[in-house]
Order: C-alpha cells, then sequence, then structure tokens
C-alpha cells in the first residue's frame, strides 16, 4: 500500500503552465502498483479483481487497468455502455445497478454479466432472458462504511436483496429457470477490516444456500490512507482468513469457489492529484482566521464537503526557494458555498479545519492528494457554472499525456433550449 502519489513541485509547475489549473494527474506507475497490489489477494481457487469504474471512468484509464488485467464493475447500464465505448470486452463488464437499465437486454446480448440487486430487478431479469445464469447481489445483514453515509450494509441499506429472503430469490429462480451462478455483496466503503472479513462469512453461508455458485464477489471498500492519521486496509491480511474459509467450504462440499473483489478506492484514490491555484488570500482580522482560496473545490472535489473526508494538501510556492514563515490556513473552494471547504474536521464537513504551510501568495501551487477516486467522477459539475477539469495521466516516462480536455462554457451550455421570450 503506498501512500499518495504527489507531484515533484517542477513537474507540478510543468504541467500548471501547460494545462492550465484546476486540473487531475494520474500516475500510471502508481496505478500500476496498485493493480499488482489488488491481483494478489490471498486466493484460494481463482481471483478476478473488477474495478469499481464509477471512482474513475475515464477511458484511458479503463484502458490501462484492462492491459494490467482488471476486470470491470458497472453501477448503471451507463456505465456498462461507457465501458464497452471504451474499447472494454463486454465478458469482462459486471453490472450491479440500483436502477435497471431500459437497454438490459441490449447490455445482456452483448454479453456482460449482471448482478440482480432487488427481487424486482431478478423478476425482470428471469422475464426477458429465463433460463439464463445470473449474479444475486444480497445485503449481508451488517455493513460498515468509513462514515455513515458510506455504509451500505444492514437493515438501514437499501442495496442488494435482505439475507433473510433467499427462499424468495429461489422461488424467482425456479419461476424463471434462472442459475444462480454467483452471490455478490458489497458491505460499504472504507470499511472496517474485521466487520469486512465477518460479512464475509455471512456471504459464504449464503453462497452455501445456492448449489449452483460458482463465484462469491465480495465487493470493494477496502481502506487507502489518504492522510498519516488513516490507516490503510492490508489486503494480504484481510484476505488470509477468507481463503481458509473458501478452502473449509471445498473439504466440507467439493465446492471450489472462485473469488471475486470489487475495489475503487484501493485501485485508484492515491494514484491522483489535483492541481489547483491559490487565486486569492483573505483573513478575518486580529483572532481569526487566513484563508487560501482555490481555483477549485467542490466543482472538482466534494468528498471533503459530503463526507469530511480528509486529502492533503500541500503547497507550491510560485517562487521556488522562498519560503516565510509557518501560518494556519484553512484552505477553501471557489463556489459560493460556506461549506466548499477543502480544510474541514475529520468526518465533519461542517467543521473548519486548518492546513499548516509555510506563508502564501496569490499564484502560489496547491497540490490535493488522493484526488484518484471519487473526485474527477464524484463531483458538484458546473455548478457557479465553472467548466470541468482536465485529466492528465503522467505516463511511467514521465511524460503527462491530456486525457480528457478542458470543459468549455459553450459545451455547458449546449443542451439548452431558449424558451420563447
Ligand atoms: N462495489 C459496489 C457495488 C459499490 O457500490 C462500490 C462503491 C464499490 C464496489 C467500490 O467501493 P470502494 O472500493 O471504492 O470503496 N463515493 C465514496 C464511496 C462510495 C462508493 C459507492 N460504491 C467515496 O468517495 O469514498
Amino acid at each position: 500500500m503506498q501512500p499518495p502519489f504527489l507531484l515533484p513541485d517542477a513537474l507540478a509547475r510543468d504541467i500548471a503552465a501547460r494545462f492550465g489549473t484546476p486540473a487531475y494527474v494520474y500516475s500510471q506507475a502508481a496505478l500500476e502498483q496498485q493493480a499488482a497490489e489488488a491481483l494478489a489477494f490471498p486466493v484460494a481457487y481463482g481471483l478476478t479483481v473488477r474495478f469499481a469504474m464509477k471512482a474513475l471512468p475515464n477511458a484511458s484509464i479503463l484502458r490501462l487497468l484492462d492491459r494490467l488485467g482488471l476486470h470491470f464493475d458497472a453501477s448503471s447500464g451507463f456505465e456498462a455502455t461507457r465501458a464497452i465505448l471504451a474499447g472494454i470486452a463486454p465478458g469482462k463488464i459486471s453490472l450491479s445497478t440500483q436502477e435497471f437499465p431500459v437497454d438490459f437486454a441490449r447490455l445482456q446480448q452483448a454479453g456482460i454479466a449482471v448482478n440482480a440487486c432487488s427481487l424486482a430487478q431478478l423478476d425482470a431479469i428471469g422475464r426477458l432472458f429465463p433460463g439464463t445464469p445470473v449474479g444475486v447481489r444480497f445485503n449481508p445483514g451488517k455493513g460498515s462504511g468509513g462514515t455513515g453515509k458510506t455504509n451500505v450494509g444492514g437493515p438501514d441499506a437499501s442495496f442488494g436483496i435482505w439475507h433473510e429472503y433467499a427462499t424468495e430469490v429461489r422461488k424467482c429462480a425456479e419461476k424463471h429457470g434462472l442459475k444462480i451462478t454467483r452471490i455478490h455483496t458489497h458491505i460499504g466503503s472504507g470499511s472496517d477490516p474485521l466487520i469486512w472479513q465477518q460479512t464475509s462469512h455471512l456471504s459464504l453461508a449464503l453462497a452455501r444456500l445456492f448449489p449452483d455458485v460458482d463465484t462469491l464477489n465480495l465487493g470493494g471498500g477496502y481502506k487507502v490512507a489518504r492522510v498519516s492519521s488513516e490507516k490503510g486496509t492490508d489486503l494480504q491480511r484481510v484476505g488470509a482468513p477468507v481463503r481458509e474459509a473458501f478452502e473449509e467450504i471445498a473439504r466440507e462440499t467439493g465446492r471450489k469457489l472462485r473469488l471475486e473483489i470489487e475495489p475503487g478506492t484501493f485501485l485508484v484514490a492515491n494514484c491522483g492529484v489535483l492541481l489547483a491555484r491559490a487565486q486569492d488570500i483573505t483573513d478575518t482580522g486580529a483572532g481569526g482566521r487566513h484563508f487560501l482560496k482555490l481555483d477549485t473545490g467542490m466543482t472538482e472535489l466534494l468528498r471533503p464537503s459530503l463526507y469530511g473526508a480528509q486529502h492533503p494538501v500541500t503547497l507550491i510556492p510560485s517562487k521556488p526557494g522562498i519560503s516565510g514563515p509557518q501560518r494556519d490556513y484553512v484552505v477553501v473552494g471557489h463556489c459560493c458555498e460556506s461549506g466548499d471547504l477543502v480544510s474541514c474536521a475529520s468526518g465533519k464537513p461542517e467543521i473548519i479545519a486548518t492546513h499548516r504551510f509555510p506563508e502564501a501568495h496569490i499564484g502560489d501551487l496547491c497540490q490535493i492528494g488522493g484526488a484518484g477516486a471519487y473526485c474527477a467522477s464524484m463531483s458538484a459539475k458546473n455548478y457557479n457554472s465553472f467548466p470541468e477539469a482536465p485529466e492528465i495521466l503522467l505516463l511511467s516516462n514521465n511524460t503527462p499525456q491530456l486525457i480528457r480536455r478542458r470543459q468549455t462554457l459553450a459545451q455547458i451550455m449546449q443542451n439548452e433550449i431558449r424558451a420563447a421570450d
């Protein structure tokens, strides 16, 4: 598990000069290392690692991870189609969605795999494609997330079929001749490794109930440490007892289950930075605060405002070599929202915290680490009419390659239709 990737100052200045700010920059070398770690997950009888593409769906990233041997988890019909358009073979895509796609038949015929995430979805699949193999997402009865907002298991979560409804699942499958070949559970993001292990056993118990199941997908959710106060999940440690449980089932029943995991965060979070510029510096007088105002914010990085998520922030002075006294800054975004905070207390999006830097100046660069997952893909896009930032892939040879252009104002407005005055 690597610490967050950060750009060396000179390269950050070079990229900012060439592509402007704000801009996302992803490291190919870091992505390769994380993919290798995920592919080394302890396993008894075969492993498929699916990238939860909702974390970072840019086509160049998908293609890179595809070349490294990863498969994909899509969370909507649009995402599945997006992966296919990016060049991913449909057979490598699995769909687990909250909203059953209107074009499901087309996706199924293209060859994607699907997990029914509700009894209504299972019935719809059965009506459309009786007699086919299908996966089922269960809510195993327990969940765990880094915050309450990222916990997707247990009685308060709507995700998957409640674990006590296995009989209803069986009846529905029998009605349509469906063969349940895969069980899927995902309990949350940033989950407690111990609870993940416990729920893995609950998921295995569900797999035992369905004799045709050959694959168990245990979802994603593995923590990474974006800041030093956080502790990342050691995949080797978390996976070892689960491998033993797979072996135990094989000894008892002869069934050798394949394991699937589908991390998003683990694969990409610490592989990207958001490069921004200090566009203003203000203060609220003696006893007040100093504010470093960036040319980015919730328009590119929603996680602090949404979850109270912590991201490392470093200052890159525009004049190298000059560094003044240290000062505590509240780092804020460019939106007209008091909640557009980069510096907030852990888990408390409304509480202001500070970052300590050498005295900052307008024009200095800032890089925000841990910005590879759920940043470009999950932002308050176009709020205050700020155009979407470009994405850049830093190739292994340190060449920055533009993989998404900066949006224009015309593109923001392109679908508007003027009503008659
Ligand atoms: N599988 C399923 C079915 C999921 O819903 C998710 C994430 C994943 C896998 C990947 O989880 P990960 O390994 O990335 O934790 N936006 C949040 C996290 C919530 C993601 C929702 N589902 C964040 O910024 O941390």
